[in-house]
């Protein structure tokens, strides 16, 4: 049986952490002035640096060698064949399927699925157009203006991120909104500006049976059927899902529903008709690019040589941070404030997939899994937390992000934007400790980041951009041998907020004493505010 971290390779890495301890980055540029171009990669509009890594040539062969001996060639085959590898939902994983723009087929269940995944694009397009255009009119025979996405998690990150990436790209007179919350604030302000005859409605949830979404969902039509009738709704709504049957049990004709699969996992399914959002705002042609560039990456993901391969060498530079220096959290800093919802969209992405703690075979595993992303805009987060960064007692990796052009109008915040990025590169490796430096000033430096340049915030390059930091999570969890694709630690909370909800009106003794007496409080309350009401 293998046993990762009894493995041979392993304690080869855990020996070479010791070492790093007297290792200091910016001796490595000293002993080889060519590690930047060894260590730096480029695929068409993505550049990626990660040359001020705390990583040896040694460090790098024997990650290398991790892989090697890990199932995730075997693995990755598999993904992108059709296989089940989401073992205990016993499902394929084909989020690259929705992208695939070869004319090869893709197998689920001995049934090519490429047909249909052109039908639904087409059906997005079709639809997108018409929306865009002004064909499709309102109950009161006016054009769509304003369009609110219902979802959550993966239902709302993923459209959600990209929109706001892509607002350059936006259609002028079509404004995306995005409602997630259960908490009433998110949809009332969203909807207090918005006119019923004018608004189209996205109910955005793969199961559709999401609490959060089906009341916000819900509060939406009520607040549409103040002023329109119960025919108008087939205007104005129409629904995402994988669950026909409840979408149209909630009043939304048959055709506008749009499907995905069950094999699309929802973290992964932006590429699908969840995507709707994004054809509206930036138009299909510009969808279209953006899967172009994903699927660029999973050509680059699949053919390129491990010692070449972006996602493979983020994951493992990821992995020696994790498993070997100790490092509990990643830090996504994007210097473009279009990508300032990229972090959040990268938790779900990488926490709710390798956030496991047992192994494909159901066995508990020994090591550290999937880190905790978290993250914000620079320059922002210079005035926030790079304090800590720079000098606090934690070892945080950091990535960097930014795009290379700018529009011209903002050339001279661009320019400040840029440098203030690579200043802040170049001070976590370097640090300060000249001897003038009083000691509350030093800084340590010798910490590492990766730097992604694009040359410009385009729907092909963002598409690329989302792929790699998708395989680079496959990546880890393949060596980590854990499925990267299920996520059954959300459904106790989901399941325990129904049951509270219900049992909240009277005393329990079913749950601990805190949440009897929470419950209490708030049984109290809703009391005097009901008898207040009356
Ligand atoms: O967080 C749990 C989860 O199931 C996510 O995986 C998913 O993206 C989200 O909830 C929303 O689920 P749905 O799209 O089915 O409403």
């Amino acid at each position: 049986m293998y046993n990762l971290s009894q493995s041979v390779t392993w304690n080869k890495l855990q020996q070479l952490a010791e070492k790093t301890e007297d290792q200091r980055i910016s001796d490595a540029f000293v002993e080889d002035p060519q590690r930047f171009e060894k260590m730096s990669l480029r695929l068409d509009g993505l550049f990626l640096d990660y040359s001020k890594n705390l990583v040896s040539e040694e460090v790098l062969a024997a990650l290398m060698q991790l892989a090697e001996h890990s199932p995730l060639r075997q693995r990755r085959a598999q993904m992108f064949t059709g296989d089940i590898i989401n073992v205990t939902e016993n499902r394929p994983v084909l989020h690259t399927a929705l992208r695939n723009r070869s004319a090869d087929p893709v197998e689920v269940n001995g049934r090519d699925v490429m047909p249909e995944i052109r039908a639904s694009l087409d059906k997005l397009k079709i639809f997108s157009d018409k929306v865009r255009s002004g064909e499709w009119l309102g109950y009161s025979g006016k054009r769509i203006r304003d369009v609110v996405n219902i979802g959550i998690g993966g239902s709302d990150l993923g459209p959600n991120m990209v929109c706001r990436a892509l607002l350059e790209h936006r259609h002028p007179q079509l404004r995306i909104h995005f409602v997630s919350n259960v908490d009433g604030q998110h949809i009332n302000k969203v909807l207090s500006s918005l006119k019923p005859e004018t608004t189209l409605f996205i109910v955005s949830t793969k199961t559709f049976s999401t609490q959060e979404t089906l009341l916000n969902a819900n509060s939406a039509k009520s607040w549409f059927l103040q002023q329109a009738v119960a025919g108008d709704v087939a205007k104005h709504f129409v629904a995402v899902s994988t669950n026909q049957a409840a979408a149209m049990e909630f009043g939304i004709k048959r055709e506008n529903i749009f499907e995905f699969w069950a094999w699309v996992g929802g973290r992964y399914s932006l590429w699908s008709s969840i995507g709707l959002p994004i054809a509206l705002s930036i138009g299909y042609d510009g969808f279209i690019e953006l899967l172009e560039g994903a699927y660029e990456m999973d050509q680059h993901f699949l053919n390129a040589p491990l010692e070449q391969n972006m996602p493979v060498i983020m994951a493992l530079v990821g992995i020696w941070y994790i498993n070997f220096l100790g490092a509990e959290t990643q830090a996504v800093i994007p210097y473009d404030q279009a990508l300032h919802q990229l972090p959040a969209f990268l938790q779900q992405l990488d926490m709710e997939s390798n956030g496991k703690s047992v192994d494909m075979e159901g066995q508990p595993i020994d090591y550290a899994t999937g880190s905790i992303v978290w993250g914000q805009t620079g320059s922002n987060g210079q005035h926030a937390f790079f304090q800590l960064l720079h000098q606090g007692t934690r070892f945080v990796p950091i990535d960097f992000i930014a795009s290379l052009h700018s529009d011209e109008k903002a050339a001279e915040h661009h320019f400040a934007l840029l440098t203030n990025m690579l200043a802040q590169a170049n001070a976590f490796m370097v640090g300060d400790t000249s001897a003038d430096t009083k000691t509350h000033a030093s800084c340590p430096g010798n910490r590492p980041s990766n730097i992604i340049l694009m040359d410009e915030m385009s729907p092909k390059n963002l598409g690329a951009l989302i792929a790699l930091y998708e395989h680079k999570v496959f990546v880890q969890g393949a060596i980590w041998n854990i499925n990267s694709f299920d996520q059954w630690g959300v459904q106790l909370g989901k399941r325990l907020a129904t049951e509270i909800s219900a049992n909240i009106k009277h005393s329990s003794t079913d749950y601990d004493p805190s949440t009897q007496g929470l419950m209490s409080i708030v049984r109290q309350h809703l009391a005097t505010t009901t008898k207040t009401k009356s």
